[in-house]
């Protein structure tokens, strides 16, 4: 996918999909060392399996190489200069396994857009290629909408911003419920989104499982 069609497509729909984005090898390494990090990691408090947060993507260059060498190939640098071209100041890698549904919702299983306003870069580390899977479910273009939504709540104290749809607007949940849209891809499926974009994820089913890396980058 070139660079100008995905910048047109975060303009305009707040997200986009970057299909096999990283194979081969370089696919292997991530796979291998996140693997590595959640088997050494006891079971955590997240709902829906394991989460570990890894520090920012500096530390990472040291520590887990082959988990920044995925954040930052020539396309996504130029990418991440585009949304934050003042320079991006805040990185955190987290790293997911989701494997149950019987631990009741976590948070980002409602749709919701990102109290704080975030910048993602999501890898499937695992094939998600049925609504079994997990996969992330997003609004197409509600961006413009949840950008207002969120700016509106400035200075609220953080627990008392609403930002779950469903529950807090009910009646745009109403409106825009059919728009939802599941991201199906092959483990090195890159999907890249702005968090004012309504989205879910992380709910499996029978038996299905979903892994994930991802970087956050706020300004
Ligand atoms: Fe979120």
């Amino acid at each position: 996918m070139k660079i100008e069609l995905i910048k047109k497509e975060l303009d305009s729909n707040g997200f986009a999909v970057c299909h096999d984005f990283l194979q081969g090898q370089a696919l292997i390494d991530l796979q291998t060392r996140c693997d590595g990090l959640l088997d050494n990691t006891l079971d955590s408090d997240y709902k829906f399996g394991k989460s570990l947060r890894i520090r920012n993507l500096e530390e990472n260059r040291i520590t887990n190489p082959a988990i920044s060498a995925a954040f930052e190939s020539e396309i996504l640098e130029n990418i991440k200069d585009k949304a934050f071209p003042d320079g991006c100041g805040f990185t955190e890698i987290f790293i997911t396994h989701e494997f149950t549904d019987e631990e009741g919702l976590a948070r980002n299983g409602y749709l919701h857009f990102d109290r704080i306003w975030t910048f993602k870069y999501f890898y499937y580390l695992t094939d998600v290629k049925n609504s079994s899977d997990g996969p992330l479910r997003v609004v197409p273009k509600s961006h413009h909408l949840g950008v207002r939504m969120r700016s509106s709540q400035v200075g609220k104290p953080y627990e008392l911003q609403k930002n779950r749809i469903r529950i807090d607007y009910p009646e745009i949940y109403k409106s825009i419920k059919d728009e939802m849209t599941p991201i199906f891809g092959n483990a090195g499926t890159l999907i890249i989104f702005d968090t004012d974009t309504f989205h879910m994820g992380g709910i499996v089913s029978n038996n299905g499982e979903r892994k994930i890396c991802r970087l956050h980058m706020r300004k």
